[in-house]
């Protein structure tokens, strides 16, 4: 069912942006809240895996890469167990919608980790960052058109009435991958990962499931807006094989 969050979340996936330039100021306790808040609303898409969000400071990361630090991060925890890093994607992804449809900057962070006394308090598996604050920049885009991305004829070879697919073709993705591909109509869509080769594969392997559940939530987000049932089919999905994409999930629309 469709409700006034939902389309606000909706609403943010036309302008929503990365957000890499902080003003270093702290969000107010107001906002804080807020934010804490949201983060026990975040809906899985396996409710059987463990997860864990906690909010922290800069001092609490060290970076790969010189980085300007934001003044705020998440960072999410999981259990270990098949899909979980798509579902990670699915449910920090609602998050960054929210963060973009109250104004306030966020950037997923995959070059950049918590410090190990912030590792130490969780028992699950540390999977991505998403940092925010109060952006020093435009925090949102005017116009479709910043989006890079790539053609909607690129990444599905649905033709005719395919504007479903404009939310997931707009979803982020690490180093803007875009790794998705959807068959299917719109009763009935399959989801494929393209699959990269070796070395391309290596650096970006943690990071691909978190794209697909990004854009898997972005897909279903849009349905859901217009009344529809989504089902998300993950497991035991009749493996359909299309060469160079692994079959990740399956959406049934009614
Ligand atoms: C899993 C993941 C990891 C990412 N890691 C980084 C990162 O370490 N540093 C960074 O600046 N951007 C990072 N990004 C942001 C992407 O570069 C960005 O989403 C993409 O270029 C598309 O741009 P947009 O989000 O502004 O639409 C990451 C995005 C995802 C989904």
């Amino acid at each position: 069912m469709s409700n006034p969050k939902s389309e606000k979340l909706y609403e943010a996936i036309f302008h929503r942006k990365s957000i890499r330039k902080y003003k270093s100021t702290s969000l107010d306790d107001e906002t804080l809240s807020l934010v804490r808040n949201f983060l026990e609303e975040l809906i899985p898409l396996d409710e059987d895996i463990k997860t864990e969000f906690m909010l922290i400071g800069p001092d609490d990361i060290k970076s790969l890469i010189p980085l300007k630090k934001a003044p705020h991060y998440i960072a999410a925890f999981s259990e270990n167990k098949k899909g979980y890093r798509v579902n990670i994607g699915f449910m920090l992804q609602q998050m960054d919608l929210f963060l973009s449809s109250h104004n306030i900057g966020s950037c997923w962070v995959g070059m950049a980790q918590p410090k190990k006394n912030i590792l130490e308090k969780s028992n699950l598996e540390e999977v991505i960052l998403l940092s925010l604050g109060e952006a020093d920049e435009a925090v949102h885009r005017q116009d479709l058109g910043e989006f890079k991305r790539k053609k909607l004829d690129e990444i599905s070879d649905i033709e005719g009435d395919n504007e479903f697919l404009e939310p997931a073709r707009l979803a982020p993705s690490a180093t803007n991958n875009q790794p998705w591909y959807f068959t299917g109509n719109e009763n009935k869509i399959k989801v494929y990962c393209a699959r990269s080769n070796f070395i391309k594969a290596r650096v970006l392997k943690k990071w691909t499931p978190i794209d697909m559940g990004i854009a898997l939530y972005h897909l279903s987000l849009h349905f859901r807006v217009k009344g529809k049932k989504v089902e998300i089919i993950t497991d035991n999905i009749k493996k359909e094989e299309k060469k160079g994409y692994t079959h990740i999930a399956t959406l049934i629309i009614n």
